[in-house]
């Protein structure tokens, strides 16, 4: 089956909408060199379900919208955005440069590509992981990405839920989630959020024997039972008051996105629905479904043409639901 078009724009796809002027922000005193104030992060724990896919084609509506975006490949080890994008990797400068300082200033690690207003930070083209990067490097590079005159960084993330790729899904209040309607792909989706979820709220807490107890808690065979944030969130209140107080605001804060790609049949797109009830339910995680993206073979025919399917195939219905989802979360 090449494509199918699954009609209409759904009501439910009222996200909460978010400031749609680049470089301004909410704040129209603000001018166009004001730093970097929309970061977003594309992940969900497992490989081949369209996260760089998905990244690139994002980054590539928003600079067409006019936004001074920077696509950052932050799956070290598999890197391959450079080649969605049709640049040429060989020996230029990348992220791993600046993680261990061989290019001191951030701005020089970023290089053009053919999409105006967008540039790329390419990922390594070795052997070294983001994991094997320490949280002081991240920090490092998360300081200096605030001070880049840009008005969006997008993150490609690394398959798998280590730290490191937790820290940079982390670094925003926009990180999106990709599942593709395969049992595989929900289970690594969930086992995700989990994890992000627990890195965040133990980054959160303040005294030593509160974050013991959220180490424990993420086995998730602990012997004080703790299966949910709401029975840890049950013992921190028994321990500590103010912790609790930052453990809910900690809950609140966490509004992860959902994208279902590759969807084949128009039953798929209650999967959406269905994770954010669970999430709800179980987790106490309010889990936001931005939208879904059809399976199409325009998909895999411009990543072979080494082009964003948003420009090759503009007609097409994946890039048709892409728009749509770029500009929910653009607000626009
Ligand atoms: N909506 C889609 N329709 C068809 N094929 C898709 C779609 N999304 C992803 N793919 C295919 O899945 C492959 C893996 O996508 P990729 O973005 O590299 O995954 P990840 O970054 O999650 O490992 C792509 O090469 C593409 O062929
Ligand atoms: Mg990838």
């Amino acid at each position: 089956m090449s494509s199918m078009r699954l009609t209409g724009t759904p009501s439910w796809l009222n996200i909460k909408q978010r400031s749609a002027r680049p470089g301004g922000g909410d704040d129209p005193s603000r001018g166009p060199q004001e730093p970097v104030r929309r970061v977003w992060a594309i992940g969900g724990g497992k490989g081949g379900i369209g996260k760089s896919f998905l990244a690139v084609n994002l980054a590539t509506v928003a600079a067409r919208a006019g936004w001074r975006v920077l696509l950052i490949d932050a799956d070290l080890a598999g890197a391959n955005l450079h080649t969605c994008l049709g640049v040429r990797g060989g020996n230029r400068v990348n992220l791993s440069d600046y993680l261990y300082d061989r290019v001191v200033d951030i701005d020089k690690a970023a290089i053009d590509t053919s999409v105006p207003g967008l540039r790329l930070i390419m990922g390594a083209l070795d052997h070294t992981g983001m994991a094997e990067t320490s949280r002081a490097q991240r920090e490092h590079l998360f300081q200096a990405l605030r001070k880049l005159p840009v008005d969006l960084v997008v993150f490609d993330l690394a398959a798998g839920a280590d730290r490191a790729t937790l820290d940079f899904f982390l670094e925003t209040d926009e990180g999106v989630i990709i599942a593709t309607p395969e049992p595989t792909s929900i289970e690594n989706a969930y086992g995700f959020l989990r994890a992000a979820f627990y890195r965040r709220l133990a980054r959160t807490m303040s005294t030593s024997p509160i974050r013991d107890l959220i180490r424990e808690a993420m086995d998730r065979r602990n012997e004080r039972g703790i299966r949910t944030p709401a029975d840890l969130f049950k013992e921190i209140g028994q321990l500590d008051r103010g912790e609790e107080a930052r453990f809910r605001q900690a809950l609140e804060d966490f509004r992860p996105r959902l994208v279902v790609n590759q969807v084949r049949e128009s039953e798929e797109i209650k999967l959406g629905f269905s994770m954010r009830s669970v999430c709800r339910k179980f987790f106490g995680i309010n889990l936001e479904y931005l939208g879904y993206i059809c399976f199409d073979d325009a998909v895999w025919r411009s990543i072979k043409e080494r082009q964003p399917l948003v420009l090759a195939y503009p007609q097409s219905d994946a890039a048709l639901y892409i728009r749509r989802i770029v500009h929910k979360m653009l607000g626009t």
